[in-house]
């Protein structure tokens, strides 16, 4: 078996160099723990070159939040895909939830007015950087909520297509499946297993019809969104995914400790 991937996703939650590196030695002294899973740890930009240096020659990857859609040049306040791998990232999230454009604006969402956010082509573009680099893409795709007649397969498939013209190496992509209405809440909250199940299965037919069989069963999936210690154990041996996108549990070292063992046995 494939071994589970576990990435944390620290958002802004994790701020200062001190609280990065603590936290990025205590987990390479779990490691031998967790040899049946493996880890990345996303810290926003500035904290990339501390993680980065704090896990080296260890099994645990560093990995960013995001990229630029631009690859050099004039471009303000933009990170490279090269950049990323320059300071030590060998992975990028790419088209998060709360980086994307919202998809209806009609539907509440806790984002102010001014927030433009990405689109698809955007997200397509930093695919193909991202890819070109070498970097592990860690793919986000997830419905805004659930209807009664099956919108939720159509939104994920539009956020799969239009990505997977970037046409990314197989070897080298990650679908990370990630209600939006299940994010930053609690255990109770997340999606059930066999939901999940329901859409891993429909995930893996469109990365067939795009890019074929052989990379639909290689592709790991994961799923985020409320992944706690509680549900971790569930999820990973019911849901069908091959590990988890982390966020809010993924601050706390013992929290997310607990998840990656719960994808380790
Ligand atoms: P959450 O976030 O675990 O706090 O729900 C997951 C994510 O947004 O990647």
């Amino acid at each position: 078996m494939a071994k589970r991937l576990v990435v944390a996703n620290w958002k802004m939650y994790i701020e200062s160099p001190e609280s990065a590196k603590e936290f990025a030695k205590k987990l390479r002294r779990s490691a031998p723990r967790f040899s049946g899973a493996d880890v990345v740890l996303a810290p926003s930009f500035p904290l990339l070159p501390v993680v980065a240096a704090a896990l080296k020659g260890s099994k645990i990857r560093a990995g960013a939040q995001n990229l630029s859609a631009f690859t050099d040049g004039m471009h303000t306040g933009e990170v490279s895909a090269r950049m990323l791998s320059l300071s030590g990232a060998s992975a990028v999230i790419i088209g998060h939830s709360e980086r994307r454009a919202k998809a209806n604006p009609a539907l509440p969402d806790a984002r102010p007015e001014w927030f433009r956010g990405e689109n698809d082509d955007q997200i397509a573009l930093k695919l193909r950087h991202a890819d070109a680099e070498g970097l592990r893409s860690i793919l986000c795709v997830g419905e805004q909520e659930r209807d009664a007649g099956g919108g939720h397969f159509m939104q994920v498939a539009k956020h799969l297509r239009s990505a997977l013209d970037a046409k990314p190496a197989a070897a080298r992509l990650v679908i990370a499946y990630e209600p939006v209405w299940a994010i930053g809440k609690g255990a109770a909250d997340a999606m059930k297993p066999q939901d999940v199940q329901e859409m891993v299965i429909y995930i893996r037919k469109i990365i067939a019809e795009s890019m074929g069989r052989t990379a639909a069963l290689r592709v790991p999936v994961i799923y985020g969104g409320s992944v706690e210690p509680d549900n971790a154990r569930a999820l990973i041996t019911e849901g069908g995914v091959s590990g988890f996108l982390v966020g809010h549990a993924s601050a706390d070292i013992d929290s997310f400790l607990a998840i990656v063992q719960a994808c380790s046995c």
